[in-house]
């Protein structure tokens, strides 16, 4: 049977009752302790008839923060406020995963405990600044993470499961996209190591897969999904043989029986890609595939159609339109994202953006 952009998707667990999903968008609203505010429930809550709502980018330590007022779910407070959106989405009718994140070197001392280096597989400099609040900074060359250290860096992405299950998630998103901490590890631009989490591929996936295993081994592979991003250079990334590795990745994501692979298809930054084959990557993956970036509706329905992915994230169409999902069924005309509100600020840009049938 041909599927549509409205049919409903099992991926492990979750049941999605259509397939448009809101991809995780960091909006850097979080209140005093990086506790996720009573607008933020709203915010989720008037998107919740998305097939699933993934959350903002999450740190699972505190030095896994490397941007302003980005929440957290490693402290009580963080989790108390945690519970108040996935109640509000709830209530709403809509389903949540939290998408689990440690930045790595894209940080800087200002946002690290006692003022440290950011910490990443390699002492490389990513090229780049980083906004700090203040204004921008050139990006730290970030302190090379011993071996000895790892462990603790694998429970710290179980313990934020742990604690987005308590906050009420219906599942986790492992964030190994966008040059952030799990990616620096996979890529061998980022990653220089000459221990077992270094080198040959088998190495550099070492990392990944020892988070996979904990965090389904402590919250079910049923509930947890994962994001990546083969051809992003974004966050000065890149890799010698991005389809080599990539498809390994897959592998390693259907192996532990995840729920779905969220894949960013090309490159963010606008760079030319790397020409990976994303047919290759799905094959290998035995779960949902998600796809995102820059589709539209019409592109969005004609990927399900063919059968070359179970599902869309939307991303900038997601923060302008709440009702997304109603304005695809309809055909209607969609809100324009403003970009000067995407990182900061209140209400504006964040949760009053006009519904259809208040136009
Ligand atoms: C304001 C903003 C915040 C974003 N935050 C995250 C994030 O927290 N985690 C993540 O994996 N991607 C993040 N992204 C990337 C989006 O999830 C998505 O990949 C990108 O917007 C492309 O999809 P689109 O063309 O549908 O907008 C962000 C993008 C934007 C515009």
């Amino acid at each position: 049977m041909t599927q549509t952009l409205f049919s409903p998707l099992v991926a492990g667990d979750l049941h999605l009752p259509n397939r448009i999903v809101m991809a995780p968008l960091t909006r850097s609203r979080a209140g005093a302790g990086n506790v996720p505010g009573p607008l933020a429930a709203l915010y989720y809550a008037q998107r919740a008839s998305a097939g699933l709502l993934i959350s903002e980018a999450t740190q699972v330590i505190a030095s896994g923060q490397g941007y302003p007022s980005t929440p957290g779910i490693h402290s009580a407070e963080q989790i108390a406020g945690w519970q108040r959106v996935t109640a509000a989405v709830h209530a709403a009718g809509g389903r949540i995963v939290l998408q689990l994140w440690h930045v790595g070197r894209i940080s800087h001392r200002s946002f690290q405990p006692g003022g440290a280096l950011p910490v990443a597989p390699s002492a490389i400099r990513p090229a780049g600044q980083v906004f700090i609040g203040s204004g921008m900074a050139d990006f730290e060359t970030p302190r090379a993470l011993e071996t000895a250290e790892l462990p603790a860096i694998v429970q710290a992405y179980v313990d934020g499961a742990a604690n987005a299950i308590a906050a009420g998630f219906d599942g986790v998103e492992i964030h190994a996209a966008n040059g952030y901490l799990l990616d620096q590890f996979l890529r061998d631009g980022s990653n220089r190591r000459d221990d077992a989490y270094g080198g040959s591929i088998e190495n550099r996936t070492r990392l990944l897969r020892e988070v996979i295993a904990a965090v389904t081994a402590r919250i079910g592979a049923g509930r947890t999904g994962m994001r990546i991003s083969p051809e992003q250079t974004f966050n000065d990334m890149h890799d010698s043989a991005p389809q080599a590795l990539f498809n390994r990745v897959a592998e390693i994501a259907s192996e532990a029986g995840l729920a779905y692979l969220h894949v960013l298809e090309g490159d963010i930054a606008g760079g030319p890609g790397a020409g990976v084959d994303y047919g290759a990557i799905r094959q290998r993956f035995h779960g949902a595939y998600l796809a995102n970036h820059a589709y539209t509706g019409e592109r969005a329905a004609q990927a399900i159609a063919s059968g070359r992915v179970d599902a869309v994230a939307f991303g900038k169409a997601f923060i302008a339109n709440p009702d997304l999902v109603t304005r695809l069924q309809l055909g209607a005309a969609l809100n324009q994202a403003d970009q000067a509100t995407f990182y900061g600020g209140d209400a504006k840009g964040y949760t009053d953006y006009p519904l259809l049938a208040a136009l």
